[in-house]
């Protein structure tokens, strides 16, 4: 019972799955608010370091073990692994990362189906004449499932089991369908993604604008990307950028592997994965960050963006902004938006099913209905409770551990097995094997010596921090505050209670324990 071999229609098509799989909801959410909540202009020099010395190089060191494992015909991070050295336990290190797989997918899919939800809305006018406190409530009503009151029973259940199976129903279809998505969805988002850029850069600033004259969106720039050297040494801080590194760039799970273990011999990988990465970079760095940060905090303020980072902000905006253009501009704009997110989504979620399919497909002999099926019979599994959860924060606690510290735990391992077991010297081979561009020599020896390093130091010294996370599980009563809003708020007459937990130049962040 042989399954058909599975392959890229075209180079194009490649790229494009590829960079689907990398721009994300990582880049539009999650970016944006791992740099809010690890002070802003802090966030943005590890994350840079990050990707230079260990996002790069662990682009080629997947790409690379991909299209070595696929040669062997294997299409799972556990075969491919086993492949580049002996011993078992690299099959049970594959499989770990499968799971991170299913983990991840369960919580994104979550926020891909309020995508869909909310194109829903935008499309029937929900929104419409609503205030700004209209919308964030209709948020926060939408994630309490129980009581939700948008007017569909359960609609966050709903939509997220529509989802997963929109998901499967694709992935069932093998590469092509996934291929097929990525020729769709990525010039889509691309257009959609610089029309509301531009729309960010030119909200302007304070009195600007006649309907908000507080709007100030530079205030929200100006706090991304204004660097501060002091967090440099905070072992937090590189544990976040190392993980949206890995994140945004897809590493760490397997997927990158799984998509390039269909390449031929001869394919390039250098210029494929460099490609692949700085637009991904430039999706993020450029696009993400200017929208929903300058938009939230030109019309909010910049003190209810530090209290309400979370992958939720901009539902509770975005709307309300697209208000402000008219009713029927406002249903483009919020289709453009949700519909790029959407996009952004899927084409990332679907690439997250390939592990798992093509796990059961070498082990089992799947076929790729029964493959798609159980990986979303699983994601649901998994997902329902934190759809259920959502409010008590069990959401952030999977994007800690499965999206951050397993990736960071994964890339380590790989890069050792890489370097040092399979030997650099033939890893080095098999990526310049093909290769369309020349890589810098330098790099040879930042993959021997420096990402691993750089990668089992932050590990270690994160580790304090897993406890933390582990101890204070409630992770939404930790918030940023300005000096001058706590000065205004928190003083000594002791109307709030908060406990200042962390103190940066700019910022300071309270913990309320008892609210
Ligand atoms: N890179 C995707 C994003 O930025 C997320 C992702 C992670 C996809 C891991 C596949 C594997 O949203
Ligand atoms: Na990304």
């Amino acid at each position: 019972m042989s399954t058909k071999a599975d392959s890229w229609g075209s180079r194009v098509g490649l790229i494009l799955a590829m960079a689907g799989n990398a721009v994300g909801l990582g880049n539009f959410l999650r970016f944006p608010v791992q740099a809010v909540q690890n002070g802003g202009g802090a966030f943005i020099i590890p994350y840079l370091v990050c990707f230079l010395v260990m996002g790069i190089p662990l682009l080629f060191i997947e790409w690379s073990t991909g299209r070595y494992g696929g040669r062997m015909g294997n299409h799972s991070t556990p075969y491919i692994l086993n492949t580049m050295a002996k011993g078992r336990v690299w099959k049970y290190i594959g499989v770990f990362g499968i799971f991170t797989n299913i983990a991840v997918a369960a919580y994104y899919c979550y926020i891909e189906s309020w995508t869909m939800s909310y194109v829903y809305h935008s499309v029937v006018g929900t929104f419409n004449g609503m205030s700004q406190a209209d919308v964030a409530g209709f948020f926060n009503s939408y994630v309490d499932v129980a009581q939700s009151t948008t007017g569909i029973p359960y609609e966050a259940v709903i939509f997220y089991i529509v989802c997963l199976l929109l998901n499967t129903y694709i992935l069932s279809k093998g590469l092509g369908g996934i291929e097929k998505v990525a020729k769709i969805g990525m010039p889509l988002l691309i257009m959609f993604g610089v029309i509301l850029a531009v729309r960010g850069l030119t909200l302007g600033t304070t009195g600007a604008s006649d309907i908000f004259p507080d709007a100030n969106a530079w205030d929200g720039l100006n706090f991304l990307w204004t660097p501060q050297f002091d967090s440099l040494s905070n072992p937090k801080v590189w544990l976040a950028a190392a993980g949206q590194i890995f994140f945004t760039l897809s590493v760490g799970m397997g997927t990158i592997q799984c998509y390039a273990s269909y390449l031929k011999e001869r394919d390039d990988i250098a210029l494929n994965a460099v490609s692949a990465g700085f637009m991904n970079e430039f999706v993020e760095v450029v696009l993400g960050s200017l929208i929903v940060i300058p938009i939230a905090a030109g019309y909010l303020g910049l003190d209810w963006v530090l209290q309400n980072a979370g992958f939720g902000m901009a539902f509770q905006t975005m709307p309300y902004l697209f208000q402000q253009w008219g009713d029927v501009l406002s249903i483009f704009a919020g289709v453009f938006w949700f519909g790029l997110l959407f996009f952004a989504g899927i084409t990332s979620s679907l690439a997250m099913g390939t592990p798992w399919m093509g796990f059961m497909q070498d082990e089992f002999n799947w076929s790729k209905i029964k493959g798609a099926w159980s990986f979303g019979a699983l994601a649901l599994l998994m997902g329902l409770p934190t759809v259920i959860f959502y409010k008590q924060g069990l959401f952030d606690q999977y994007d800690y551990w499965a999206g951050t510290v397993s990736l960071v735990v994964f890339a380590f391992l790989e890069t050792i097995l890489f370097s040092y077991i399979f030997g650099i010297k033939k890893g080095w081979a098999e990526i310049n094997s093909g290769a369309d561009i020349k890589i810098p020599g330098i790099y040879k020896y930042i993959i021997l010596i420096v990402t691993p390093l750089l990668l089992g130091s932050v590990l270690v010294s994160s580790i304090p921090d897993w406890v933390d996370k582990v101890n204070d599980a409630d992770t939404n009563n930790k918030e940023w505050f300005t000096d001058s809003y706590y000065a205004e708020n928190f003083d000594a007459s002791g109307t709030k209670k908060g406990k200042v937990v962390e103190v940066n130049p700019n910022y300071i962040k309270l913990s309320f324990e008892n609210e």
